[in-house]
């Protein structure tokens, strides 16, 4: 039995244990990553200016339905909580993340709606929600995985609501890290499927996927990017 086996258990997906059990569904790396200073390093210091430019996004507008879509390391989920004190749905298929979630929202609970689902497939009715929060996600999904996410999103975001995206930007042909070979191979076997992600046209996918619905983005998103476009907060709105 390979190592990344043992954590195929419970409906994770397959990509997620084999690529991944390492980052979210090992106990030991759950304590460690969930450091502030971790995670900002991770994200060459630039969480909280991330997170500021996901907040100031955030669907504040009293009694709006949030989903944030999976668990995420660090302060979004209590900041999201505080910032909108609206209802946020949060699930994740991973039981050592949502409980880590738990602690961290313990205080907001009735605020805070946690469920076990995969993103490819979620349990939730059509148009339950005014927005989707999706922080760094996509860029861990197999292609076909994006693909179920996205049509998943789009069936569950209401017309008039929105996705908000943050994630890295398109592929950083100029940026200083991209151009330093070794971080690019290294980067390459941490996140196998960045390269794919980082040539995807989000705007065309979302659209793709609305249209199957019967739905359609009210133009073109509000995209802000930070860290010479390395990262990029995108907010697709719904007509
Ligand atoms: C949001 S992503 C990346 C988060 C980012 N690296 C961070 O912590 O800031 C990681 C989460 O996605 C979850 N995940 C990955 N694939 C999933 C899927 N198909 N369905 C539900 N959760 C999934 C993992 O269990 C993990 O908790």
């Amino acid at each position: 039995m390979r190592l990344y086996e043992r954590f195929l258990k419970g409906g994770v997906p397959e990509y997620l244990a084999r690529y991944y059990w390492w980052a979210y569904l090992w106990e030991k790396s759950i304590w460690f990553f969930d450091h502030q200073p971790i995670i900002n390093a991770i994200l060459f210091g630039q969480y909280d200016t991330l997170l500021k430019k996901t907040l100031a996004q955030v669907e504040a507008r009293p009694g709006a339905q949030l989903l944030q879509l999976t668990c995420v390391y660090g302060k979004l989920t209590p900041s999201l909580l505080k910032h909108t004190g609206n209802e946020v749905h949060l699930c994740d298929v991973a039981v050592g993340q949502l409980n880590l979630a738990r602690s961290k929202t313990l205080e907001a609970s009735g605020q805070c709606h946690l469920a076990r689902m995969n993103a490819e497939t979620l349990g939730y009715a059509d148009d339950a929600f005014d927005q989707a929060i999706v922080f760094f996600l996509f860029h861990e999904l197999p292609t076909q995985a994006r693909q179920h996410v996205y049509d998943e999103i789009a069936r569950v975001v209401k017309r008039g609501g929105s996705v908000l995206v943050t994630e890295y930007g398109s592929t950083p042909h100029r940026h200083w890290l991209y151009r330093f070979a070794p971080f690019r191979w290294l980067l390459g076997r941490l996140e196998p499927f960045l390269p794919g992600f980082w040539q995807e046209d989000v705007n065309a996918k979302l659209s793709e996927a609305l249209q199957k619905r019967g739905k359609a983005l009210a133009g073109e998103p509000q995209v802000e990017h930070c860290f010479a476009r390395f990262y990029r907060v995108m907010r697709f709105d719904l007509l």
